[in-house]
């Protein structure tokens, strides 16, 4: 068989997921009123014969919904909705796990729903624009720094979505700390300017991380959450920080003490070498990340770089892409224009062979 170790059997925590190849999460704004339908279920359970899926981002909060048409995972009609998704790919064989994302001040009051509000952990305004479906392009406003006293409740709302994704039937989450969102803001000195004990320093930006990993560990067990980083990103306005790498180092180690089951990293961004270091003092799976193909996935799982490997946008257009690279098929190209609009036009209408 070609590409025998991509192909190959893996143990994540306490499922066995049948190859290290893993769907990428991908926001493709599909889910009308913030709620997961049949169109996702049959998107996803199409994809099914990945190892695993990670689902788009869905926020844990109403105040975390900063896209349009994104899907929260927090109301009894969004675990309803998810669990259409999960039987369809349960029963298609797959595992999925969902990519909690809260987008903090990377959002706009025309996006998010009556009665939410952004927030963030300093009131600064993200730089750029973003797209509202309502008004077109919009700057992004300033959000509400988060009260030091209002800290624990955010995470509550993390652990009540990490249980609710239990109840919806998924074999994990991946709570999202990457690409400038919520857990990011509060790693990045540039949008991170408290002076209490989550910033600062680096060590007090690693702590809303740190602890939220914890208590979503301690709420549905270690071996169903998973962590997304991206080191040295500055995507959503972002800044440079001088001791990047001693803190994500830090942080690696602080959460290789919470046994998390697997980190994925985007490689992008990364210094060379940086990533053996974190795959080092994390301890546990490393998924990688970027731009990868099934020569280049399987020759960095066989140099032992990482554990397996996660693809995106060759997941879009080809819902039977581990058929297609165990047979050395082509890969079809996806339309970028459709991976955010409404509708089964560029997200369920791709081919098999
Ligand atoms: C349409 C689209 C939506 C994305 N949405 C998310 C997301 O919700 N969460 C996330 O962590 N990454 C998101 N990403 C990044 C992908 O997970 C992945 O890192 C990126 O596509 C690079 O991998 P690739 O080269 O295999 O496509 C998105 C990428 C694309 C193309």
């Amino acid at each position: 068989m070609k590409y025998p170790i991509l192909f190959s059997p893996f143990e994540l925590g306490s499922i066995q997921i049948k190859n290290r190849l893993v769907m990428a999460p991908m926001t493709r704004s599909r889910a009308i009123g913030n709620i997961p339908n049949e169109l996702m279920a049959k998107y996803y359970s199409d994809r099914a014969s990945a190892g695993l899926l990670i689902t788009e981002g869905a926020s844990p909060s109403p105040n975390g919904l900063g896209y349009s048409r994104i899907p929260g995972m927090y109301s009894p009609e969004q675990i309803k909705g998810w669990k259409v998704v999960t039987d369809a790919v349960h029963e298609n064989g797959g595992h999925i796990f969902i990519q909690l994302m809260h987008t903090g001040r990377i959002a706009h009051p025309l996006n998010i729903p009556e009665g939410a509000i952004m927030v963030a952990p300093s009131a600064i305004a993200a730089p750029g624009k973003m797209w509202t479906d309502s008004a077109g392009m919009q700057e992004h406003p300033v959000p509400n720094e988060i009260p030091e006293a209002g800290i624990p409740a955010i995470i509550q709302e993390f652990v009540h979505s990490a249980k609710a994704a239990m109840e919806a039937g998924f074999d994990g989450v991946e709570i999202h700390a990457a690409n400038g969102y919520l857990p990011m803001q509060f790693l990045n000195p540039g949008s991170n300017q408290r002076t209490d004990n989550y910033g600062g320093n680096y060590e007090n930006r690693n702590r809303f991380v740190l602890e939220l990993a914890e208590a979503m560990a301690h709420a549905i067990g270690k071996e169903k959450v998973g962590i997304r980083l991206s080191p040295f990103n500055k995507f959503n306005g972002l800044s440079v920080d001088e001791n990047e790498s001693a803190q994500y180092i830090a942080l690696a180690e602080g959460l290789k003490k919470l046994g998390l089951v697997y980190l994925h990293l985007m490689r992008f961004t990364l210094p060379a070498g940086f990533a053996d270091q974190m795959h080092e003092a994390f301890g546990g799976p490393l998924m990688m990340n970027g731009g990868f193909n099934a020569e280049t996935a399987e020759a960095e799982l066989e140099a032992g770089k990482c554990e397996m490997i996660s693809i995106g946008r060759a997941f879009i257009s080809n819902p039977d892409l581990v058929h297609r690279m165990q047979t050395g098929a082509e890969l079809a190209t996806p339309d970028e224009s459709s991976f955010y609009t409404p509708g089964e036009k560029g997200y369920t209408d791709y081919k098999t062979l």
